[in-house]
């Protein structure tokens, strides 16, 4: 591999009728992007030539696939081609049962789609399955190829009356594809470059549209969930063994056990032929000894105080079913999700939907089933409690799959309802408090506002600007008309916070509350300009999860320690030294840097204009990705 080779990568799948082209499409998608290896397209071009038949596009990737099937390791050869911006990895979408399978239960997550249509055809019945099928696994970025535009002359008119009818198919599912492209797998057309076939033609190649989907929000990001697979006994340690599948762990983090609410802290980090590290993040099998030895059993899931999973025995979904028994109500089935089994009932089914035809499947009272082929959507209730995500937040632990006899027979992912909030110390302080929702949405006050609402968070250094460029910021976007509004440390420590001093726990309070308190600015629609020195990375993720995704910018304010001690504009730096003011940030206690901040500001190198307008810049740019003007 080039050594100058990106490393981003997104998984895509590429789904569309049997005869829409497919094979052609993705051996075309390889020749363009250069990723063939060389020679191959000659060796094809000359078995067909000896044949004396026409090579076909699709013999290649039929001779890739059987090549990669005998490849052992399949994440190696997964990855098929790349653009300048990134690695794209192909997940196999065989036929649409299997696709479902693969993705419910974990063995192919795709971030985004590709959907062919035969321009010939049009759009066909399994058309409108697989945006079904989409969208009910959440992939919600998708790109709609027509394909085959050569057999239709290049007609923009066939193409507009594709795009017409399938685009009002998906909206009603509501879903909005990223657009619609004219193709010619066979010649390609619009896959690398620009078709001089279609001058009418004023949109992207489909590579350019690939490298305008985004990352999913990666499972490092997310909060910490370890399902336990087994618990190992050493002499006198117990080592509790499983995958991270979100979030990082380390040493000396307090891990609440769910289901259940039994804590203990990370005594060590155990790994099998790595190097030893005290910290571990998503994607990794690893091993863990505590603190007090506590009974954790195979199933439990740990995560940390904050942002715990559900731990309940209801949830809703929805369930693909594929077993030939139908799925029924007052019948027992295991489910399965993450390491967890347990026993579950349909408590209620909510509609029932043919997927083939997409009609709604109305049946009578005593006839509560779902039936082969049938998605559900339905409130499950099991035995014992669960701990449980949901699948938009947390996919891993947002899935599950149900058991009959001994065959998987369905599939489905957790839905969003309102599940009882769960507090920091792992208990539901009361089980009826629920989130209650208005009836003004975020969308209708971005509407209004002209805007959404933003958390900015401005971490750093006391003296390296936050202030100044929080409230001179505030007055810029107020003289353009935006609702914008500081929260600032000292005025939030005269009054909300006046019961806090600096020790971490006092400042891990003071920026939970701040947090919680920008939270709810954001969801009113306010550009909320946070201005606090929030020294702990844990701290300032904390507040990250529990902002809507999406809108929360960390923003750096970085000066060197000497340059904020030199200004010392109130003084403190100077009583910190002198030791009359203790655990002070820089001098007394630390401050950890942003890993990943969506801005950095250097204030000892840039004006405070400067570093307003950066920021403004940066709030422009996530405008436009919403398609809102600021
Ligand atoms: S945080 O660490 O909890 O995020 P916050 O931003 O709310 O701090 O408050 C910081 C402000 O409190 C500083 O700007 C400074 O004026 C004042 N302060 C008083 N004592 C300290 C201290 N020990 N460390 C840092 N700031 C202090």
């Amino acid at each position: 591999m080039q050594t100058n080779a990106p490393t981003e990568q997104l998984k895509i799948v590429i789904v569309g009728h049997v005869d829409h082209g497919k094979s052609t499409f993705v051996g075309r998608l390889f020749h363009d992007t250069g990723s063939l290896a060389e020679g191959k397209l000659e060796q094809l071009q000359l078995i067909a030539e000896r044949r004396g038949v026409p090579f076909e596009w699709a013999n290649l990737m039929d001779a890739l696939q059987s090549e990669r099937d005998q490849n052992i390791t399949i994440d190696t050869a997964q990855i098929w081609f790349q653009t300048k911006k990134r690695q794209y990895v192909i997940i196999d979408a065989p036929g649409h049962k299997e696709f479902l399978k693969n993705m419910v239960t974990g063995a192919a997550n795709a971030e985004a789609a590709l959907l062919l249509i035969d321009a010939n055809e049009g759009v066909q019945e399994q058309s409108r399955r697989h945006g079904y099928l989409l969208n009910l696994l959440g992939i919600r970025q998708i790109a709609v190829l027509v394909n085959k535009m050569d057999l239709q002359d290049y007609s923009q008119a066939r193409f507009d009356a594709i795009e017409k009818e399938y685009r009002q198919f998906l909206g009603s599912l509501g879903v909005t594809p990223k657009c619609f492209i004219p193709i010619a797998a066979k010649h390609g057309d619009n896959i690398a470059s620009i078709s001089a076939n279609m001058p009418w033609w004023t949109g992207p190649t489909v590579l350019a549209s690939l490298d305008e989907f985004k990352l999913a929000n990666r499972p490092v990001n997310q909060p910490l969930r370890f399902p336990i697979q087994d618990v190992y006994r050493f002499d006198e340690r117990r080592i509790l063994a499983g995958r991270i599948e979100s979030g990082t762990l380390k040493v000396g983090d307090r891990l609440l056990f769910s289901p259940g609410n039994k804590t203990s802290v990370v005594k060590t980090v155990e790994r099998w032929n790595a190097p030893s590290s005290d910290v571990a993040t998503a994607g990794e099998s690893i091993g863990v000894t505590l603190t007090e030895q506590i009974f954790v059993e195979r199933g439990a899931i740990a995560s940390l105080e904050v942002n715990p999973p559900n731990d309940l025995v209801r949830f809703k979904a929805r369930l693909f079913w594929l077993g030939r028994q139908p799925f029924r109500r007052g019948r027992l089935y295991k489910l399965k999700l993450a390491t967890q089994e347990v026993e579950c009932e349909i408590e209620a089914i909510e509609r029932i939907i043919d997927s083939s035809t997409l009609g709604t499947i109305t049946r009578t009272e005593d006839e509560v089933y779902v039936g082969r082929n049938e998605v559900a959507e339905l409130t499950l209730r099991t035995k014992r409690p669960v701990a449980f995500d949901v699948h938009a937040d947390i996919i891993a632990t947002g899935r599950f799959v149900i058991v009959d006899g001994f065959e998987v027979s369905g599939g489905g992912i957790i839905a969003q309802d309102d599940y009882p909030r769960r507090s920091v110390d792992g208990s539901i302080r009361s089980e009826h408090i629920y989130w209650s929702h208005g009836k003004v949405t975020a969308e209708h006050r971005a509407r209004r506002n002209g805007h959404p609402g933003y958390v900015l968070w401005l971490t750093g250094l006391s003296g390296s600007g936050k202030s100044t460029i929080a409230t001179e910021l505030e007055r810029e976007l107020f003289n353009m008309g935006k609702n914008a509004y500081v929260l600032d440390g000292d005025n939030v420590r005269h009054g909300l916070n006046s019961d806090l001093a600096f020790s971490p726990k006092d400042r891990k309070e003071n920026i939970r509350r701040v947090g919680e308190l920008s939270k709810l600015f954001q969801d009113a629609g306010v550009i909320t300009i946070a201005a606090f020195i929030s020294p702990y990375r844990s701290d300032r993720d904390l507040v990250r999860q529990m902002v809507a995704e999406g809108r929360f910018i960390e923003v750096y304010i970085n000066a060197p320690l000497e340059v904020c001690e030199q200004r010392d504009v109130k003084g403190l730096y100077s009583k910190a030294r002198a030791q009359e003011i203790k655990e002070f940030t820089g001098i007394s206690a630390p401050y950890e840097t942003p890993l990943q901040p969506e801005l950095e500001l250097d204030t000892d190198q840039m004006t405070v204009a400067e570093s307003v307008a950066r920021i403004l810049e940066y709030l422009h740019i996530c405008a436009e990705e919403d398609e809102i003007s600021i």
